[in-house]
């Protein structure tokens, strides 16, 4: 039987409290199968870390990190530690040093959740971003001259590279195919004369060897009203990581709450572990209560699961997921009362059920 390695980072905030939720759902995945067994190792980095030793992670916690099979994370950033210091000392140096370059972020209405398209069926809210996660606006080059002066400069260069450019738009093709063979890249040559024109070619360059696929490019702005608007016209979005980023919180908002959907960090050629998370933030103001809502992290520990091979795992967990979201018990983003916990222990059992 297989062990899994998974390197477990909780984070800061609600991501202490979800976190326990979705490994409880994986733990009673593996019994139910009898496939495979999960070994847990816990790492600390944090903001609190930071507050105590004045880091958000050690030196070497990338190599320490490196030979898991996965890493399952929370949120990072609260209050107290500026969040481009919090983030730019942990998540997102791990996202490039690990070359994660696909976030693959689905988005679906769940039957039962009570949302802002709930006049729409599941069928017709069906997204998923295919998000590219190592570059672009989020590349960190830049600068301030003469801070704090009126003669004050600043500069936040957006970096594309032909090659992370071509291999997240290829992703997206093949992903494309796997669903309903459409393809949206989103774009923004109107006005971001180099990047997103540069963006456009390579998508132009790239979609000859996928004949079978219908691709068109919508400016992120028409894009953002279309999947509030026809939502049933989009399916496949293939998206830099600024606007990936703001599309799936917009998505979530769809499905209904921040706390459903999930995200996968992967590295395509394996070399690294793939980190999966839900795409909310820590929620300074919720937490500490047992109020936040476990979904999107037992969604993206299902993704966890799918990634490693353990399909049968990874649809229990999609379905306790699905179960809930009918069934209830619902945390109070989704209009109930429930605890994260109670949330929990109803995926767990509703896993074990299919014992
Ligand atoms: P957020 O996602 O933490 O919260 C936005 C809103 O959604 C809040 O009202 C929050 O209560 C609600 N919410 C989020 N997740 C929820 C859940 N599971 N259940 C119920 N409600 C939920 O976004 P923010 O407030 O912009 O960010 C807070 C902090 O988290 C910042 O430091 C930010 O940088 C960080 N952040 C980290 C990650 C990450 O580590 N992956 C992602 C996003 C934001
Ligand atoms: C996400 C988060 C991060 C991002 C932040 C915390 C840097 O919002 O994973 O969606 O923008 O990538
Ligand atoms: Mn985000």
């Amino acid at each position: 039987m297989e062990t899994y390695r998974i390197a477990v980072i909780e984070g800061d905030g609600i991501g202490r409290e979800v976190i326990p939720e979705g490994l409880a759902a994986i733990r009673a995945a593996a019994e139910v199968t009898g496939s495979f067994a999960i070994e847990t190792t816990d790492f600390p980095w944090s903001c609190e870390y930071y507050a105590t030793h004045g880091r958000m992670m050690d030196d070497d916690a990338l190599d320490r990190m490196r030979d898991f099979d996965a890493i399952l994370l929370g949120a990072i950033g609260f209050p107290g530690v500026p969040d481009h210091v919090s983030l730019w000392n942990m998540l997102l140096p791990l996202r490039q040093a690990y070359d994660l370059a696909v976030n693959l972020r689905p988005m679906r209405l769940l039957p039962g959740i009570p949302g802002p398209l709930k006049d729409r069926t599941p069928d017709e809210v069906d997204f998923v971003c295919v998000r590219e996660n190592t570059e672009g606006e989020y590349c960190g080059t830049g600068g301030r001259i003469h801070p704090d002066s009126p003669d004050e400069v600043v500069t936040q260069t957006a970096v594309f590279t032909r090659k992370g450019t071509e291999r997240i738009v290829r992703y997206a093709f093949e992903l494309a195919r796997t669903r309903d063979r459409t393809l949206i890249s989103a774009t923004k040559s109107n006005a971001l004369n180099h990047s997103m024109v540069f963006w456009d070619e390579v998508v132009a360059a790239v979609a000859p060897d996928y004949p079978d696929i219908s691709v068109r490019g919508m400016h992120i702005d028409a894009l953002a009203a279309l999947m509030v608007l026809h939502p049933e016209r989009v399916d496949t979005i293939v998206a830099s990581n600024l606007f990936g980023d703001i599309l799936t919180d917009l998505g979530a908002a769809l499905m209904g709450s921040l706390g459903l959907a999930p995200s996968a960090n992967i590295d395509p050629t394996r070399t690294y572990p793939s980190l999966f998370e839900p795409i909310h933030g820590s929620a300074p103001d919720i937490a500490g209560r047992g109020i936040a809502n476990p979904m999107a992290t037992a969604w993206a520990a299902s993704m966890l699961l799918e990634h490693l091979g353990e399909a049968e795992a990874a649809g229990l967990l999609m379905r306790a997921v699905e179960h809930v979201a009918l069934e209830g018990p619902r945390t109070p983003d989704l209009g109930g009362t429930a605890s994260t916990r109670e949330l929990g222990q109803a995926m767990v059992d509703a896993i074990l059920a299919a014992r």
